[in-house]
């Protein structure tokens, strides 16, 4: 490694020309600072400031006492991961197919003339559904946008607003997609503990005063607890983001139509940059990537320009498949099994597992439910896999894994009432069996 420069802006480039021809892999410590300095002749100033603008370019991460190291594209932990061989899959986080609309179906339905280059970014009668809906949650002015899920939709409105280094206030435990989207973005993310009711205020409090400008909330099925806010909880957060009226605020309402929870709105009207995403992956599908956003003017714009930027508008085919489904009375009829189904098949799983000693801290909505257990959740996830049952352990979810040392996490969106039971027998016997040794 041959760094050369007398500027930062010297020393900076020419590291990031190393990373570029592959001399500097992934990983490789950069010389202390002290070190570079003199062998370049410099004030140690100098190199402590390029080390610093690559840091936030994101070429290289700090390790605290382990340096300055060139940065690897962050390993990230994703939904529905492939389950081997035979075992039950209670892990993917996915819905259940039966109870997605058949898109085929209903995709000739309608008039669709391809559109060219110039058409408006969302479709008229998409649009119009949207408002509606939205118009029931939220008493400020606001537009209407789509995006390509609430993933995307996340990581372009926080892009829009944000600068790499800033800080982002997300759920603890929280989606595995929130982590990664700010890993890849280059934001810190400040954990704000959850409990059965949701973010708790003290918590988002702290980290708003240390100076986050973003947070992203899941205001009902949170995953992978399965929390929803009550009013009372959203009476707290709205007070504690009035007196933040700059943070950005997403909330991330991705289980809306088939939630048994009401939705209560957590942005205050003072907050001025905001937006509420519904996706449609959790009720239409995961493969139309598609979600609806009501945002405030100033944010739309901004998203608007990022989107038109990156993928110019979400396809009109997609978007008229969504209006149709929307719009078809069979699709409601089957949200409205959907709702029932899923909210019977998490409480069966909670009620089988409670019989059998183990506590589910809430009843939860959602495709997943949260279980504490007071063994170690990653040597229960190994045990369990070995008697058939595929489950998530809950460090993935979390910031700190020493924290919710004892969590997995169970996806209950297709378990039959004998699996539940069986399942729930099973785990039992393998808390007692790490019981006795001790993990
Ligand atoms: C909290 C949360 N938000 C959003 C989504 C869906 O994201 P997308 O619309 O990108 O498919 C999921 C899916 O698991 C989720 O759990």
């Amino acid at each position: 490694m041959r760094i050369r420069g007398t500027t930062a802006a010297e020393i900076a480039g020419s590291v990031r020309d190393q990373v570029a021809s592959g001399e500097l892999a992934p990983r490789s410590v950069l010389p202390p600072v002290r070190v570079l300095a003199a062998e370049l002749g410099v004030n140690r100033n100098t190199v402590a400031l390029a080390y610093r603008r690559l840091v936030e370019a994101g070429v290289a991460e700090t390790r605290g006492r382990g340096g300055t190291v060139i940065a690897a594209v962050p390993q990230l932990a994703r939904e529905g991961v492939g389950v081997g061989g035979d075992a039950v899959d209670l892990a993917s986080g996915n819905p259940d197919p039966e109870l997605l609309p058949d898109i085929l179906a209903v995709a000739g339905r309608g008039h669709y003339r391809q559109p060219l280059y110039g058409v408006p970014a969302v479709d008229a009668g998409l649009a119009e559904w949207a408002c509606a809906d939205f118009a029931e949650d939220i008493e400020q002015p606001f537009r209407t946008l789509v995006a390509h899920g609430a993933v995307d939709a996340t990581e372009r409105l926080l892009n829009a607003h944000l600068t790499r280094g800033d800080t982002v206030a997300i759920e603890d435990p929280c989606f595995l997609a929130s982590i990664g989207t700010l890993r890849l973005s280059g934001y810190r993310s400040a954990p704000v503990q959850v409990d059965g009711a949701g973010m708790r205020p003290d918590a988002l409090r702290a980290v708003l005063e240390d100076g986050a400008r973003a947070v992203v909330c899941t205001p009902r099925a949170h995953n992978p607890t399965g929390a929803s806010l009550t009013e009372e909880r959203v009476a707290g957060l709205r007070a504690v983001l009035a007196d933040h009226p700059q943070v950005l605020v997403i909330e991330d309402d991705h289980f809306s139509a088939v939630s048994a929870r009401p939705y209560y709105r957590i942005t205050p009207p003072t907050t001025a940059r905001w937006a509420l995403v519904r996706s449609v992956s959790k009720f239409l599908g995961p493969d139309l990537r598609l979600a609806l956003v009501a945002a405030d003017a100033e944010t739309a714009v901004r998203l608007e320009a990022r989107l038109s930027a990156g993928t110019t508008w979400v396809s009109h085919l997609l978007q008229h498949i969504v209006r149709e489904l929307l719009l078809d009375p069979g699709v409601l009829e089957l949200h409205e099994r959907a709702r029932e189904a899923y909210a019977h098949r998490s409480g069966l799983l909670v009620d089988r597992l409670h019989a059998q000693g183990i506590k589910v801290p809430y009843r939860p909505d959602g495709l997943n439910v949260w279980v504490e257990l007071d063994v170690d959740g990653r040597s229960a996830v190994e045990a369990l896999a070995q008697r058939g049952w595929a489950v998530r352990p809950g460090y993935l979810f979390v910031r700190d894994p020493s924290t919710h040392q004892g969590a997995i996490r169970v996806t209950s969106s297709t378990i039959s009432e004998p699996q539940a039971e069986a399942f729930a027998a099973e785990l039992a016997a393998v808390v007692a069996e790490l019981r006795t040794t001790g993990s």
